[in-house]
């Protein structure tokens, strides 16, 4: 059986209430939080830094995983201050650096699991040289920058090739999944699943939660 992990991103939710929507999710069944950074320079779109992460685990408590999804253009300049806030993962794009390889030791010194990121333009060629020393690989199925938007079915190539190269490996896929597009999603064998407006907007986010991690695979 196919159980996929499910962790909404709290972008398109209330930010003026981001704690108790943090611990709406969880009570209804989530499985970790994906925390979008973005710093209007790496993404058009600016949201929030290490200072709210910080106050998010005072409020939320010290067992929620948080996997930040570090769309900013100096990935190398958060590290530290992110695992201070109480930052489990930590996902940097490949796209904003030129040393993975230093950034990935620096992020397992502060204690962090590691995450990396590809935009749709960037090849999983190019992150493969890595994916023997992360934690989990992601795969964005939208641009970057904005909830709400349109599911990319052409980057599922990339998820199943990295399943099958890297058996082992955690991969997520980020952007338009939901109920329409899990099935694509857990077929390419993504077993971590972010999903934004299609839980965070919906009157019974529990059911919808269950029903993204209940998949079944013919
Ligand atoms: C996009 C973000 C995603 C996104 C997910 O830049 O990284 O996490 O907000 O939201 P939905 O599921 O609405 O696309
Ligand atoms: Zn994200």
């Amino acid at each position: 059986a196919y159980t996929a992990k499910i962790g909404p991103s709290i972008l398109s939710s209330d930010l003026s209430q981001l704690g108790g929507e943090c611990e709406r999710m969880m009570e209804c069944g989530a499985d970790y939080l994906h925390l979008d950074v973005m710093d209007g320079h790496f993404v058009p779109n600016i949201t929030f830094g290490h200072p709210m992460v910080e106050c998010l685990r005072r409020c939320i408590g010290p067992d929620p995983f948080f996997d930040m999804h570090m769309m900013v253009s100096r990935p190398e300049q958060w590290v530290k201050p992110m695992a201070a806030a109480g930052a489990n993962q930590y996902t940097f794009h490949l796209e904003a650096t030129t040393n993975p390889g230093n950034l990935i030791k620096e992020i397992r010194e502060s204690g962090m699991k590691v995450g990396l990121a590809i935009k749709p333009g960037t090849t999983v060629e190019e992150l493969a040289p890595w994916a023997g020393q992360i934690d989990m690989a992601l795969v964005m199925t939208v641009e970057p920058g904005f909830g709400g938007q349109k599911f990319m079915e052409d980057m599922m190539p990339k998820v199943s090739w990295l399943r099958g190269q890297f058996p082992s490996l955690d991969i997520e896929v980020d952007g338009g999944v939901g109920p329409d597009s899990i099935h694509r999603c857990a077929e390419a064998g993504a077993n971590m699943i972010v999903s934004g407006s299609a839980v965070v907007s919906s009157d019974d986010p529990r059911s919808v939660i269950a029903l993204l991690k209940n998949v079944v695979i013919e």
